[in-house]
């Protein structure tokens, strides 16, 4: 057995096989702290709500963190930020950790083999990844399991473009980040972040239009789309506006960054967008419309979407471990999944 961990700035998910089916968990990177006392403690111990005690605080963890949030009226906080580990956030550590605790189980056997999905270094900030990485592969570890961290936009290849010989560019839009990776049968190109995704779009659309945050982000789950016909001055169009302004940034720092890599002539690949930041209706052509107007040197035979953007990371991440572990010689699905030995991701720097 293998498992795969996306770990992003709002969802953290397994995925794990079973029999014919992938199987995911799925938990909310988030929590909300409220004040200790004898009854709260009881009645969190006899429910099902993940939670923790520190001191006099009782904290809440992952999907019910928002649910509590609402009714005590308090604010969720997050163990992330941009795509890694908060530096704002004390208890960044101990929470994230009962969060993926609860989403990967146990080992089903001492150091089961866990992919576990990383950012490559965003390029439009300082930060870098190593911290992050590092400090999740001693969890992971400390859990039992033997961890191994792949690129984020190379679990996007190795989910959405098997059919391709794992050959395109994969796009993943998340909450804290983007990730981008381009790959030549299964060998990553280029591949680099950018500190922009959901939650830039969130924040920029609050501000410009000045509604709370968390508002601006229900709006956009609930039943916005990519359309450019409605409310011009409102939420959804300053929605728009900022979704729009994300994507050519994107395809801004695609074009710069295949400059620097010395593309193959006639290259002409796939492009596969993914994540909770590509569902609105209409972001696909969005993405297709701008890409064709961009001067990216190599050619797109076409820009699809992930059946399910959610799942495309762990998805991604359980391939990677499973073909490693040579799980992948059986008879379902052993086209879809690469050579062992081209399976294992470049383990860069
Ligand atoms: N239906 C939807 N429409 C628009 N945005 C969505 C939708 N569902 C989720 N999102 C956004 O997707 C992001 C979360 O996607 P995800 O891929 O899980 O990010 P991460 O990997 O960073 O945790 C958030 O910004 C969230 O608001
Ligand atoms: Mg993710």
């Amino acid at each position: 057995m293998a498992k795969g961990l996306d770990v992003g700035t709002m969802n953290i998910l397994s995925g794990r096989q079973e029999g014919a089916e992938t199987v995911f968990v799925q938990q909310r990177n988030s929590f909300v702290e409220i004040e200790y006392s004898d009854m709260a403690e009881q009645m969190l111990s006899r429910s099902e709500v993940l939670h923790i005690r520190k001191d006099d605080k009782v904290y809440v963890v992952g999907d019910d963190a928002l649910n509590f949030a609402n009714i005590f009226n308090k604010e969720t906080r997050r163990p992330m930020q941009h795509g890694i580990l908060s530096s704002e956030e004390a208890s960044a550590i101990p929470m994230i950790k009962l969060i993926t605790e609860q989403v990967v189980g146990e080992p089903s056997k001492p150091n089961e083999r866990l992919f576990y999905s990383s950012p490559a270094d965003p390029i439009d900030s300082g930060l870098t990844t190593l911290y992050h990485e590092k400090t999740l592969e001693s969890m992971l570890g400390d859990m039992g399991y033997d961890p191994e961290p792949i690129n984020e936009g190379m679990a996007v290849i190795y989910s959405e473009l098997a059919d391709n010989n794992f050959t395109g560019l994969g796009i993943s839009f998340g909450a804290g980040m983007t990730n981008v990776c381009l790959a030549y049968y299964a060998v990553p190109v280029m591949k680099f972040s950018i500190a922009r995704g959901g939650d830039w779009v969130d924040e920029q659309t609050s501000q410009a239009t000045g509604t709370p945050v968390d508002k601006v982000t229900s709006i956009k789950e609930d039943d916005f789309e990519l359309d450019f016909r409605t409310d011009v001055g409102g939420v959804e169009g300053a929605l728009a506006i900022y979704y729009e302004n994300l994507l050519d940034y994107v395809i801004e720092n695609i074009t710069r960054e295949v400059d620097e890599e010395d593309v193959e002539e006639g290259l002409d690949v796939p492009v596969v967008v993914t994540g909770g930041t590509s569902s609105p209706n209409g972001f696909e052509d969005l993405f297709a419309d701008h890409l064709a107007d961009a001067n990216i040197p190599f050619s797109i035979s076409g820009v699809r979407s992930a059946d399910e953007p959610m799942y495309s990371v762990a998805s991604g991440a359980l391939v990677a471990a499973r073909s490693e572990e040579g799980e992948s010689g059986g008879d379902s699905g052993a086209a879809e999944e690469p050579a062992a030995e081209e399976a294992a991701p470049e383990s860069e720097d």
